[in-house]
């Protein structure tokens, strides 16, 4: 598989902003203009750049995936990787990029800050994803494909064997953004990377983690493209303060991830209670920890809830998904009153 080819030429031949801590790390370190006096913050030293490189925050990444640390990158969350992938690979006025549509906004946003144009298709039945469909319908010009499982709003798992026979057909970039992965019956594509170099998996510590207000998110991908992700990231992309905590997560994995059990037992009775209210007309199925379902005048309902004090997203908007909302998973007494709202908001209506 040829990487390289499908790499931005400006960046194949960039020589990226190089650190004097390359070579190390320790010692009497006069090279970067800092300030030698450390005020300590909850015993973490803040006078000194962060390693550019993460070897110890990508070193606790890969311990937790089973793989090597040349497979890891962490950026400001996933949605700093984002801008990474359209800095590789995506030239204005040349590339496209591929989405499945219902998704993750992010995608199409980030698209357009970087003036790359959009190869939308929709789904098969159940928001399923066909490769044959797929690699028939798909432009030429087109150089990314943008997935997501569970897929954020519809909450379904994409089918490996199709993402995978996409990634050997197509011979271009597939991202699977893999947020809510944890939430899922079925583990991550991570044990298929080596067959697939061109599979770039996103994943996150602001969901199933629990740390959204850490921003930390990381790609797991072939050694080269690690290599051109750290050529163009940002050198101190990732603070201090967030890698030693990023550390200190992932090496209590069992103990920050015990909640997850409980949110999928939530998510399965609040899935049950809404499909029990006669005027909601469908609940989709979700492998993540938010629940998509349709209803009359979804607007007005959100409208109602707000006014409750109970924020819920609109999705009506999307394609394929007139009048639907979707909704977190919070604690047992917040979807409680959720659905206790919702039942008379709908009863209201009718
Ligand atoms: C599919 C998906 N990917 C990524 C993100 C953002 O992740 P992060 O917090 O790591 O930027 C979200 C947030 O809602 C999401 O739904």
């Amino acid at each position: 598989m040829d990487i390289a080819g499908l790499i931005r030429p400006n960046i194949l031949t960039l020589e990226p902003y190089h650190s004097a801590r390359e070579k190390i790390q320790e010692g009497v370190l006069l090279d970067a203009n800092e300030n030698p006096y450390s005020q300590e913050w909850q015993g973490i030293g803040l006078n000194r750049y962060p390693d550019p490189y993460q070897r110890k925050l990508r070193k606790a990444i890969a311990r937790y995936l089973g793989v090597q640390r040349d497979n890891v990158v962490a950026g400001v969350g996933s949605d700093e990787i984002f801008d990474w992938i359209f800095k590789v690979f995506c030239q204005p006025g040349k590339d496209r990029i591929a989405i499945a549509e219902p998704t993750y906004g992010m995608y199409q946003v980030t698209a357009k800050i970087f003036g790359i144009p959009c190869f939308e298709f929709g789904f098969d039945e159940g928001f399923s994803l066909s490769a044959e469909r797929f690699l028939k319908r798909v432009p030429s010009d087109a150089k990314v494909l943008f997935l997501c499982s569970p897929n954020n709003p519809t909450g379904n798992l994409l089918d490996r064997e199709q993402i995978l026979q996409i990634a050997q057909k197509w011979q271009k970039i597939v991202v699977v953004d893999e947020a809510y992965i944890e939430f899922a019956d079925q583990p991550s594509l991570v044990s298929d990377l080596n067959e697939v170099p061109n599979v770039i998996l996103l994943r996150t510590l602001s969901k199933a983690f629990g740390q959204a207000g850490m921003r930390l998110g990381y790609a797991v991908t072939s050694p080269q493209i690690v290599a051109y992700f750290l050529k163009v990231k940002a050198p101190y992309n990732m603070n201090v303060l967030t890698m030693n905590r990023g550390c200190q997560v992932l090496g209590q994995v069992e103990s920050h991830l015990a909640c997850v059990s409980e949110i999928r037992k939530e998510r399965d009775r609040v899935a049950a209670q809404l499909r029990g209210i006669p005027q909601i007309e469908r609940v989709f199925p979700s492998q993540a920890n938010f629940l998509l379902f349709r209803c009359p005048q979804a607007s007005l309902v959100c409208q109602r809830l707000l006014g409750k004090n109970i924020l819920v997203r609109d999705r009506s908007s999307l394609r394929d998904l007139e009048n639907c909302i979707r909704v977190s998973i919070g604690t047992s007494s917040e979807n409680d009153l959720f659905l206790n709202e919702l039942q008379g908001i709908v009863k209201g209506m009718l």
